[in-house]
């Protein structure tokens, strides 16, 4: 570094790069249980900030970690092989539809990079994932939010009608992030019908599993070849391995087939793969996740209702809670080892975000909710 430059005469990185990507806030994710056990001085900390699996990962994908471990002085598979016919099979699909990508998350920015740039807009729900938004922000496209439905489900008829001549993407996930809510099939298949078909509709379902109403549209049904459908899953949640980042498009192969150009070429780690191709075998992981999630919201709705707390009924492992200052009451919990979320950065400043736990976990929430009210 050149200690002699004045300040005035120092240009900033920040003025070589497009101004949306200057103007980004990094993402805040939830924080680490070590982290805040080291600043507060507090044991034995209870994390449902980040809607993670709370059963752990599958025993039968730490098993094949383990056998994999001795090979990591070699390169993963680049084409991730025996993962993407698997996953293929599962769909009933031809591998030449499936992408894998570090996390559902890198494929989400690689669409904005195939699809958008400056001059160009992607189209969202007003609150959902803020990973859309940075998506955009970094290639220099515009991100238009839709005002959700008065019960905070997607407004799947204003995001058509939002639609304009620079519309590229829409992304909408299903449950929603944040909110917990869906949209039905009905209102599903009438916005397909309203959808010009070059603009490429991502339909993000990384809680497809934890899903219980019947009227939940699956989007792999509506691949029919002709529309730019992207249907998103993950490794993350329903399989407990959001920390090995895996997660798999469902498209086209056209869209497959520009994905992988853009892709690094070792997108997924060798254990990854391994752990992936295991967990998806493990049904006893699944149903348990499953027991878990399905016992633990019936008991934070019941507990919450108690409390005299408002709640957004949920279909996924989160819930949307209105406490009041949600900044303040995320603070205050989190002096007492129980980390949730803060929602303001998703416009929901009254409300935090709860992920389902372990019963003890949720017990502990409940008991330190109640104190900090
Ligand atoms: C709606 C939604 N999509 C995608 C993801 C990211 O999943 P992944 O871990 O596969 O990147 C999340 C994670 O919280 C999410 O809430």
């Amino acid at each position: 570094m050149d200690k002699r430059a004045g300040p005035s005469t120092v240009l900033t990185a920040d003025e070589l790069v497009l101004p949306s990507v200057a103007a980004i806030r990094p993402y805040e994710p939830g924080k680490p249980i070590e982290e805040v056990e080291r600043e507060l001085g507090v044991s034995s900390a209870v994390k449902l900030a980040s809607n993670e699996n709370p059963v752990g990962p599958s025993p039968l994908a730490l098993e094949a970690i383990r056998r994999e471990l001795a090979s990591l002085n070699r390169y993963p598979d680049g084409g991730s092989y025996f993962l993407r016919n698997k996953v293929a099979a599962r769909h009933g699909l031809s591998p030449q539809h499936i992408f894998l990508g570090s996390g559902s998350c890198e494929i989400i920015n690689l669409l904005a990079l195939l699809f958008l740039r400056p001059g160009l807009n992607a189209l969202a729900a007003d609150h959902s994932f803020v990973i859309y938004r940075l998506a955009a922000a970094a290639v220099g496209a515009a991100l238009k939010s839709v005002a959700l439905r008065e019960d905070f489900s997607h407004d799947l008829e204003a995001i058509a009608a939002a639609i304009d001549a620079q519309t590229a993407l829409v992304f909408l996930d299903n449950p929603d992030n944040p909110t917990g809510t869906f949209y039905r099939r009905g209102q599903w298949r009438e916005f397909l019908k309203r959808v010009p078909q070059r603009v490429v509709i991502v339909a993000d379902e990384a809680y497809f599993d934890f899903v219980r109403d019947p009227d939940y549209p699956d989007s792999l049904e509506d691949h029919d070849g002709a529309r730019m459908l992207v249907t998103l899953r993950t490794f993350s949640k329903i399989f407990g391995l959001a920390g090995l980042r895996v997660g798999y498009a469902v498209a086209r192969p056209d869209i497959v087939r520009l994905l992988d150009k853009v892709r690094q070429p070792f997108n997924l780690t060798s254990l990854a793969q391994a752990a992936a191709l295991a967990g998806m075998d493990d049904r006893e992981h699944v149903e348990k996740t499953l027991k878990v999630n399905r016992e633990g919201i019936a008991f934070l709705e019941r507990e919450l209702r108690r409390l005299g707390l408002g709640f957004v009924p949920t279909q996924a492992n989160f819930i949307l809670v209105e406490v009041g200052d949600g900044r303040a009451v995320f603070e205050r919990l989190m002096r007492r080892g129980v980390i949730v979320r803060p929602m303001d950065g998703y416009g929901f400043p009254r409300h935090v975000r709860i992920s389902v736990g372990l019963e003890e976990e949720n017990r502990r929430l409940i008991e330190a909710l109640s104190r900090v009210l």
